[in-house]
This record gives C-alpha cells, structure tokens and sequence, in this order.
C-alpha cells in the first residue's frame, strides 16, 4: 500500500505552504512580522517528524525593499530586503535553515510595475529622453486621458499625469505602481539579471505576481464596460490584460529557471477564466511550471459545485500539465469564514482540508488556514489595505484575511509582545496553534495527518484520478492511482448521512478518516456516511 518509490519533482510531490510575513511571526517586537519569526517557526512547518505540519515549501510575499504601500506589492529595489523583515543575511540565513529541513523557498516576484520610488521610475520620470524613460508606459497629453483603462485599487482612471514632463504614466492598482514596459529590452534585461540573482543565491523559484497584466495592448485601446460592483470586474479586459505577447516572456523567464536544477515557476493569474488561466502553462508546457487555480476561492459549499468546477479545471488543463488548487490565498476572503456554517463549521474546513489534500494536484496552504482562522470585521480606523482605506462602502480590503497568527493564548496571540500592524482575531485564546497542538481532533491535527499520509503514499501525492459517481449530489468519491497503488477519498459535504450510489462491492480499509479507525473495513456499496465525514480508504490486496 504505501510504496517508497516517489518520482516527480517536488513541486508536484510536495504542500506549498504561503506566508505573509508582515504577519507570520515578530522577532524583535515591532508589531510586523519579520525572517527571524519566519526563521523561529521552520521548526513547526517541518521538522521531519509527524508532530510538524510537513509542507515542503514556503511561498513568501513580498520582503524586498519597499515603501508598502502595497505591503510589499510595490518594490523600490529588487535585490534587497526591506529592514522592516531584516536584511539580505537574515534571507540566506533563512535558505540555508530552510533547506537544511528540506524545505524549499519561493519567492514572490513582482515584474509587472515596481514602486514610484524605485531609482528606475525617479530616473523614468526625470525627462522625456531620459534612457529609463521608456522603462514605464509613458503616453502624450492630447488633452484627455489616453484610454479608459482603471488602476483596480482606486476605482480611478489607470493614467497619472506626471507635472514635471506633462506626460501620463499607467498603473493600474495604484497611482503609487507605475507598470514597467515590457516591451523595452533594456528592461527585460535588467529583470532577467535580478531573476538570474535570486536563482544564484539558491532560491527554489518564484510566485509571478499578475502575469497576464504584463503586456498591454500596443496601441491603447479601450476596454468595454460592464456592470459590476467588483472594482476589477467594471471592464472587460481585452486590452490591458492577456495580450498575446505576454506567452513569450514567460518563455523566457522559464528558459533562464530551465538553467537551474529543480526550481520552479507558479504565476497569478487574475482571471475568472480558467481557459485564460492554464494558458499560460504553455502549449509545449514550456511557460510557467503551474498557472494557479483559484476556481475555488469563488466556489460555493456544494459537493457537485465542487465536482463541476474540478472536472472543468482538469479538461482545460493543457495535456502533461500538473493542476493545483488553493482555498484561501491574502487577496480573497479565508475560506473557513467563506464555508462557515455555525457548529459544522469546523466539520466543513475538515472536508475542505481532505479534498484540497487528496485530489491531483498541489495543494496550497494559506497561513493559519491550518488552525482555522477566520476573517473579523476590522474597524475603520484599523484598515491598512489601500484598497479598503479609500472609504468606499461596500469594498474594505483584504486586511481580515491577513490578520496576524494566532500562535497561542498570551497576549496577542504569541505574535508579538505588542500591538501588532493589524488586530488579532478575537478568537485567539482558543483558537491557536498550541491548544490545537495538544488536542487529538483539532484541524491543526487533521492537517498534519493528511500532510504526511499524502507524503507517505505515491498514489495521493502523485496519481491520477478517477470520479466514481459520475452525477454527485453530497458526495464526492473518487480513486487515486499510480503503479499498483491505489485509494479512495469519500466526502461528505452535507450535515445529514448518506449512502453511496455506486455499484462497486469493493472492501476497503481504513487509512485516515473523521469517524472510524485506522484499519476498520468497509464495503463502498454499503457504506452509511455520518454528517460531514472524511473517510480514505485503501483496497485490501
Ligand atoms: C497581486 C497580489 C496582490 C497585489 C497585486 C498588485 O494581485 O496578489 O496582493 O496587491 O498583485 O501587485
Ligand atoms: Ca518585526
């Protein structure tokens, strides 16, 4: 059953684990987040043993240098740290300690526009025929605004009239991210080098921030409206996003990762669509290693929602291209808040964990997704999200999803001895990671469980899959193969029992499961599911 031959690289094999690291762990008590808490907490993500939660990679968002504006998501220098996280030896210090417990790091990077004050834009800026000016996508003053396009994160047209050589200049999050102009060599040049500098000092990949923003149209033209009251959603985006051209640099960025041993490439790509999405895996897979799914942060509670949305992803996906799947990310609103439903809250986030875990493809966590943290309503005055800051009504930011983690039951939640950056969720004192540590059924448990069966067995890490009940209503069953291993998931997302519809005898055992033990036999056709159970079972041969 649980074979000890394991190929595939290992982002395919492996859990990738995000950080957002203003608010992961404070060192030296300032209230944010820095490498030295990222460093103090390796142990707990993976020290080898089973009593750690056993990813095999962190994403980190952004720690370069940065105004934070955008928390990071506005660079002034690619190739330092800010001092807020620390500095670029506290960074190796965290490669060498991450790799020494097998840990890979991946590192964020932001290349479709920097910070207004990186050295590039202030030169960019200086004078029309400065040699950065072509940097940034600069455009004449015929007296109106070039085009319609919108900066996503002020509602506002995406163009900024610069006084000092009376021209426009686009960013279209805000005013403070000028978007570099992909189409200039020089620039392209400078980014290749600051990749190939991270790849250098051993750094496992990167997660590409808003890839399919990176080329704009080349002559400008406007985008249709349409109704929405999702600030990203008013436009139809023809010309501002996902322009053809944009496949051929992540050609070549993969082509520079490919002179590497085993890194990586995951992009952002902000769509709706997934077709658009998995686009940009490549047609000869010779893009990005995976397109992120995030069909499943707009996903309601819903088995056969769930089913469709899988089956749709899995047909879209290039052939040879490895899926992924993620629940909660920093941008969208956590999915244990998402699926709440009073006290089968905690049963939900059980199911949700097991399929994110069991199906083909990565799994990516998002930081204290694994002990269940939820999204609070934060006050106004406490709201640091620039896209909740400008007071619209409806439209708050994403701070709720970014509160800081809840690490135990002293004040602030172990996170810091002082008043961190954002609040801590009011629910801290019982829900944190050393109350969940200590009891048997926690979700912090739940995770570590599945973590390392998937580790331990090939089929779940890397077989296919296979729908048994092709017409689901509250069940999703299904099989995962590789070689002669094999296992089957069974979840149930309704609050009532159920019983199977289909029509294979098979008896199976227990692996792993919410309501029987290890080793208890079953028969699939004639199995009574409790409420919201999770049940991986495995043929006896
Ligand atoms: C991506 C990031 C988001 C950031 C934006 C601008 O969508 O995930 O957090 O604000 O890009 O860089
Ligand atoms: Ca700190």
């Amino acid at each position: 059953m649980q074979g000890t031959v394991r190929t595939g690289p290992w982002w395919k094999r492996g859990v990738i684990y995000q950080i957002y690291p203003r608010s992961f762990m404070d060192s030296n008590q300032d209230g944010i987040g820095d490498i030295q808490g990222v460093i103090a907490k390796l142990d707990y993500l993976n020290d080898g043993s089973e009593n750690s939660l056993g990813i095999d990679a962190i994403w980190i968002s952004p720690i370069y240098k940065s105004p934070m504006k955008d928390f990071g998501y506005d660079i002034s220098d690619y190739t330092d740290i800010d001092v807020i996280f620390g500095s670029k030896a506290e960074f190796i210090q965290l490669l060498g300690e991450a790799h020494k417990r097998n840990i890979k790091v991946i590192m964020d990077l932001v290349i479709n526009h920097t910070s207004d004050v990186h050295p590039w834009f202030i030169e960019s800026r200086k004078s029309k025929n400065n040699p950065k000016r072509d940097w940034y996508i600069w455009h004449e003053d015929k007296g109106k605004k070039p085009n319609n396009w919108v900066a996503s994160f002020e509602m506002k047209n995406a163009w900024w009239f610069d006084e000092n050589t009376k021209e426009f200049y686009l960013g279209t999050f805000t005013r403070h991210q000028p978007e570099l102009n992909w189409r200039n060599p020089e620039l392209k040049k400078a980014v290749y080098n600051m990749i190939r500098y991270w790849l250098d000092l051993g750094v496992d990949g990167f997660r590409m921030d808003v890839v399919n923003w990176y080329i704009k149209d080349d002559q400008f033209r406007n985008n249709p409206w349409r109704l929405s009251l999702n600030p990203i959603a008013v436009q139809r985006h023809l010309y501002d996003r996902n322009r053809p051209e944009t496949h051929e640099i992540c050609r070549e960025i993969r082509a520079i990762t490919d002179q590497y041993e085993d890194r990586m490439l995951v992009g952002e790509i902000y769509t709706n669509e997934t077709r658009e999405a998995v686009s940009y895996h490549g047609k000869e897979n010779d893009e990005l290693h995976m397109a992120f799914n995030f069909s499943f942060l707009f996903q309601k509670w819903c088995a056969k929602g769930f089913y469709n949305n899988i089956l749709e992803y899995y047909h879209a996906l290039p052939a040879d291209a490895w899926p992924n799947f993620t629940l909660s990310n920093h941008d969208q609103p956590r999915h244990y808040y998402r699926y709440r439903d009073g006290k089968y809250t905690d049963a939900r986030a059980k199911v949700a964990a097991a399929l994110l875990m069991t199906l083909r493809g990565t799994p990516f966590i998002y930081y204290g997704e694994e002990i269940g943290m939820t999204c609070e309503r934060i006050a106004r005055k406490d709201i640091q999200d620039p896209l909740g800051k400008k007071g619209w009504p409806f439209i708050r930011g994403r701070d709720a999803e970014r509160t800081p983690m809840q690490w135990d039951a002293s004040p602030y939640a172990g996170f810091s001895t002082v008043r961190p950056w954002l609040p801590v969720n009011s629910d801290y004192k019982h829900k944190n990671v050393s109350t969940q540590s200590k009891e048997k059924n926690s979700l912090l448990a739940f995770y570590k469980a599945l973590i390392w069966l998937r580790k331990r067995n090939n089929a779940l890490s890397l077989g296919d899959i296979e729908f048994m009940e092709k017409d689901p209503k509250e069940v999703l069953i299904y099989k995962r193969k590789y070689g002669d291993e094999e296992v089957t998931v069974v979840l149930n997302f309704s609050k009532r029992q159920q019983r199977l519809q289909i029509d294979t005898a098979g008896k199976e055992k227990t692996l792993f499961g919410t309501h029987r033990s290890k080793g208890e036999e079953i028969f699939l056709n004639q199995l009574a599911l409790y409420p919201y159970e999770v049940l991986i079972a495995g043929s006896l041969n």
